[in-house]
């Protein structure tokens, strides 16, 4: 990356968001798999921010032409599967999740699962999610002085999946979720060298000897939690886990595959809505102005007591604000499929076999596609003028992010919770740059100066 974007111009006052550090030099397949496992940043081309395609070392193609990335994940490139890699890294946490599940197995659950994210399920959640916005706001108002918001967000976001998604039983304790929750995260964001190099599963890998417990303990109080709440059924639906005990009595799969699906949420859903804050604020931090003009408009959509989902309608800057971060600081930074077959796009070919990836963060910053890409200028989403292809901070196609409203909603209503209470401003911290392992997270504590409104 340039040397106008390093750390130290994060620091307070300066008007370029901090980015990630990408590979400037020519990268050989050797130096992808040292590099890769610590931060995927590192190996990615520098050149994908200037240039729509680049053919990568062995088989692996970086797509950043919104029509080459419509028609592989929507047209005819929608059949391709996850990519190996992927599901090296997360198998043993997902399982067959949703998220890694192809063909028959994976419609059926898509199918399944599709209805419980629907819009008129949203407002339910939304009250949930602002119980713990107003913890949030609490917690920065009280703090005064500097508070590390990646932390926070992260304590947030995990509240409400287990607000939402584990809530509500005597027998299962808070606290133990909690623990399994974030025991478990903290493997699922490691991404061993083996796995990226694609060695077989049986090699030991340390971290998962290591974390194996935790994953079968939380496995167990997930089982437990729902046969709790099926021995206990609430009348009308209060959260997602009645929602989804409704959805299994029509239509039934073995309990193994629906604990798969609640730990994929919490692997899919807790660190990237928390980063999203995280950054959404620092964000803000270094723009006080921009921060006002949100407040403001918060506060006459809705002044006091919790957010609700009919206020977040009357929030659309706030929603530039959030869509400006997901283009900045897209959490899903890079994803990936392998081809089946060979197909030619616009000139290009794929072949089977080849590894076609999808870096989400070069794309949304690309010079061909963004006027002053690196920089922040939330407006740009008040009008809309992009083409499809160009945004995808939640993929495209039939594999789309099934969470994706509920993770906007989850975002807005936590921010739109804080801002009303609190303020924020720069530390004299440097922010170091982003870091990709499976999802993209700040490079350490994102800390900034908050001030009761
Ligand atoms: C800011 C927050 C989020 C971002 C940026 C994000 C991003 C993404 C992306 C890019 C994909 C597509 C990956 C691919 O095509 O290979 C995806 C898929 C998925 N996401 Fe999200 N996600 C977010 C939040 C959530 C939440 C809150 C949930 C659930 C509670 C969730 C559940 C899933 C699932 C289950 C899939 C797989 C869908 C399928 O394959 O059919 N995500 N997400």
């Amino acid at each position: 990356m340039g040397k106008s974007n390093t750390a130290m111009e994060a620091r307070g006052g300066s008007s370029h968001p901090v980015a990630a550090q990408l590979a400037v030099d020519d990268v050989s397949l050797i130096d992808f798999a040292k590099k890769a496992g610590k931060n995927i940043f590192s190996v990615i081309p520098d050149a994908t921010r200037t240039q729509k395609y680049l053919k990568g070392p062995a088989n692996i193609h970086y797509v950043c032409d919104p029509e080459m990335v419509t028609e592989l994940l929507a047209g005819v490139g929608r059949r391709f599967p996850k990519s190996q890699f992927t599901r090296n890294v997360i198998g043993a946490a997902v399982g067959n999740g949703m998220i890694l599940a192809e063909g028959e197995q994976w419609r059926a659950q898509r199918h399944r699962y599709a209805p419980l994210f629907a819009a008129r399920n949203l407002p339910v959640l939304t009250s949930h999610f602002a119980a713990t916005g107003e913890e949030l706001a609490s917690f920065f108002a009280r703090a005064e002085g500097e508070v590390d918001v990646a932390d926070s967000a992260q304590e947030a976001t995990l509240a409400n999946i287990s607000r939402v998604m584990f809530s509500g039983s005597e027998t299962v304790s808070k606290q133990d979720i909690r623990q399994g929750m974030r025991s478990f995260t903290d493997y699922i964001s490691y991404m061993s060298l083996f796995d990226l190099m694609g060695l077989p599963s049986w090699l030991p890998r340390l971290k998962w000897l290591r974390s194996k417990k935790s994953i079968t303990d939380l496995r167990q109080l997930t089982r437990e939690v729902i046969a709790n709440r099926q021995a206990q059924r609430h009348a009308e639906p209060e959260d997602f886990l009645d929602l989804l005990i409704e959805a299994l009595e029509s239509d039934q799969e073995d309990v193994e595959t629906t604990v798969d699906n609640l730990l994929t949420f919490v692997a899919a859903g807790y660190e990237t809505s928390a980063n999203t804050v995280a950054w959404a604020l620092y964000l803000l931090a270094m723009r006080p102005d921009v921060q006002q003009v949100l407040r403001d408009e918060i506060k006459s959509a809705c002044p006091t007591g919790p957010i609700t989902f009919e206020t977040l309608l009357k929030m659309p800057r706030l929603k530039a604000h959030v869509l400006e971060t997901l283009r900045l600081y897209p959490a899903g930074a890079l994803f990936a499929r392998d081809a089946t077959d060979q197909t030619e796009i616009k000139g290009v070919t794929f072949k089977k076999g080849d590894v076609i990836m999808f870096p989400v963060y070069s794309l949304h910053r690309n010079e061909l596609l963004w006027a002053q890409a690196s920089q922040y200028k939330p407006d740009r989403f008040l009008d809309q003028k992009y083409q499809r292809g160009q945004f995808i901070p939640f993929g495209d196609g039939p594999r789309i992010c099934i969470g994706a409203q509920y993770a906007e909603t989850e975002i807005m209503v936590l921010l739109g919770s804080v801002l009303r209470r609190a303020s924020f401003s720069m530390s004299d911290h440097p922010v170091a740059p982003p870091n990709l392992t499976f999802t993209m997270r700040p490079g350490g504590p994102l800390i900034l100066k908050s001030t009761p409104v």
